[in-house]
């Protein structure tokens, strides 16, 4: 396994690459590995001769007093886990290899970005387009993989990938939880022992609703009333938001007619957590 830091040099591997028809399979990440990101690393390989992962935890995508600074790092863990799961390359750049002085071109998707996480976190979709957009020029995957628990992030990723024709497959891959059903994210390295307990109301608050489904529920706000008790019985949470969605166009939904996005977002402490479940229609 190679761990390349230049863009040029990352750009030139990927252009011999596919000289000699070998398929390449992207898998973005911040690093941090947990057994969620080596799942989208194994379903990559099914995607692609040689996988490439790239870490970066992208000033861009973090707003002001956000955690940019203390987003968890460990790159000699990383790597580890990246060879034993059979990575060809890691891509590792510097915030300045990416955003080189007088750095001002961003990548923006206009509509699937507003609702849900965009309300709160304004300039996290642009970094998100923007760095991806780069990604894919420097890597230039045939494929790259994405996980579902970010389902508004791969919404503007394909979104993203349509409107300006990018000729790269996109991949999502369904959510890794832990056993008592917290959904993996690196962020979960924040919480204490109390605090992931309260955190595991948001997985059992979408059991709940797909229960309510099941049982034949259809009305939006009984739904959502539901959840948001069950989120807030579990002391130090503050819900963002709880909604229910078209998973298609996140347009906001009172009646579930069909598959339903059912998103929710929270913080624990400090730590804002998300998770989602498509209901059944
Ligand atoms: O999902 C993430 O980890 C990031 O948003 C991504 C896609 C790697 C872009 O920085």
């Amino acid at each position: 396994m190679r761990i390349i830091e230049r863009v040029t040099e990352m750009q030139q591997q990927a252009e011999s690459w596919r000289r000699e028809g070998r398929r390449i399979a992207l898998v973005p990440t911040m690093g941090y590995l947990h057994e969620g990101h080596l799942t989208l690393m194994r379903e990559a390989r099914n995607h692609g001769d040689e996988i490439v992962v790239s870490i970066f935890v992208n000033p861009t995508q973090f707003g002001p007093g956000e955690d940019y600074e203390r987003y968890p790092r460990d790159m000699p863990r990383d790597e580890l886990l990246a060879r034993e799961v059979g990575v060809t390359v890691v891509f590792a750049p510097s915030a300045r290899e990416m955003y080189p002085d007088r750095y001002q071109t961003f990548v923006e998707v206009m509509e699937v970005t507003q609702p849900l996480c965009g309300r709160s976190r304004p300039v996290h979709f642009r970094g998100v387009t923007t760095v991806v957009a780069k990604l894919f020029n420097i890597v230039k995957p045939h494929a790259a993989v994405f996980g579902e628990k970010d389902f508004q992030q791969l919404t503007v990723i394909r979104r993203m990938v349509e409107d300006l024709n990018m000729d790269v497959q996109i991949i999502g891959h369904p959510i890794v939880r832990e056993e008592d059903g917290l959904a993996m994210s690196s962020r979960n390295a924040y919480l204490t022992g109390n605090q992931r307990e309260v955190a595991l109301s948001l997985s059992r608050a979408l059991g709940e609703a797909e229960k309510m489904v099941h049982g034949g529920e259809r009305r939006g706000a009984i739904i959502l009333d539901a959840v948001r008790s069950q989120l807030s019985s579990g002391g130090e949470l503050r819900i963002d938001y709880a909604e229910l969605c078209d998973p298609d166009t996140l347009e906001s939904v009172t009646e579930i007619r069909g598959p339903t996005l059912l998103a929710l977002a929270a913080f624990v402490g400090h730590t804002r957590l998300i998770d989602n479940r498509v209901l059944p229609g």
